[in-house]
């Protein structure tokens, strides 16, 4: 498909999905989870960090590492991918974004009503009775990668609080998961950026966008195969989605 072909489609879209990953956030500086050297699945073991049962072992490695990794996105700003899916918004009659990542840059960029699949940096909890925890808006300076951190304790249990991330072999939110599901499966257009696409159930959205009749686009640095009935878009999230936008929609100064 190319980009003029695309832009078409944008322009006569009902229903656009953007579903991202980590790579939207990438040329924010911060690192995904797969790519070679820099991800950090390439640098921390998972099962250490991103489990229920790693975060009873050793609470402070566990928290100390999400604190470093919520400093970073507040030290972040949005990028061009993320002002580019915001400005989307105005020129389609509905959009809705879908991400697996925990910052808040879609936010920060403007996005609304955007769907966590995964969880948010920003929303901890009592790991005991689930009660929602006030974050102080940010630390003093940046905590070293692996520092040990004390989790704060909740006000109402005194059970420690948990990062409000969806860890591996955890449940996804089950409003997130239906609402994301609900929008893949009734879009025009399936935009997924930046993503490795191999994290269940997730992964799922665009195949389900595409049973349902929706052109499927992934845009990411590195090729990887599709499906003959989807297309590909190589390239930085950032310059792919300003050029999309402006052969879509005219020159667009926001960008
Ligand atoms: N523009 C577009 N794509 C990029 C960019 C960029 N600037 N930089 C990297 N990418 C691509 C990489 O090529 C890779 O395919 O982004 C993708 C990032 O893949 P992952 O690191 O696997 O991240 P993601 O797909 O979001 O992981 C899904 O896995 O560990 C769990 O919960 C975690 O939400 C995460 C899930």
């Amino acid at each position: 498909m190319t980009i003029s072909s695309l832009a078409k489609q944008l322009r006569e879209a009902m229903h656009v999905v953007v579903f991202t990953g980590a790579g939207a956030s990438a040329e924010s500086g911060i690192p995904t989870f797969r790519d070679a050297l820099t991800g950090l699945w390439e640098r921390f073991n998972p099962a250490q960090l991103a489990t229920p049962e790693a975060f009873r072992a050793d609470p402070s490695l566990c928290w100390g590492w999400y604190e470093w990794r919520r400093q970073k996105v507040g030290q972040a700003q949005p990028n061009g991918a993320h002002l580019a899916i915001a400005e989307l918004a105005k020129h389609v009659p509905r959009l809705t974004v879908v991400t697996q990542n925990v910052d808040d840059l879609h936010e920060r960029a403007g996005s609304q009503g955007v769907i966590h699949l995964h969880g948010r940096l920003n929303s901890p909890r009592c790991i005991d009775c689930g009660h929602s925890y006030q974050l102080q808006e940010s630390l003093e300076d940046l905590p070293e990668e692996g520092s040990r951190i004390e989790p704060p304790r909740c006000r109402a249990c005194d059970g420690y609080v948990r990062p409000g991330i969806v860890w591996f072999g955890e449940m996804l939110p089950e409003d997130a998961w239906r609402a994301g599901l609900e929008a893949a499966e009734e879009c025009d257009v399936f935009l997924s950026i930046g993503t490795s696409g191999i994290v269940y159930p997730a992964a799922e959205l665009p195949l389900r966008a595409l049973g349902h009749g929706a052109t499927v686009v992934h845009i990411n640095t590195v090729r990887f195969d599709v499906s003959s009935q989807e297309h590909f878009l190589q390239g930085p999230a950032s310059a792919r989605m300003k050029s999309l936008l402006q052969e879509a929609f005219g020159d667009i100064p926001a960008l």
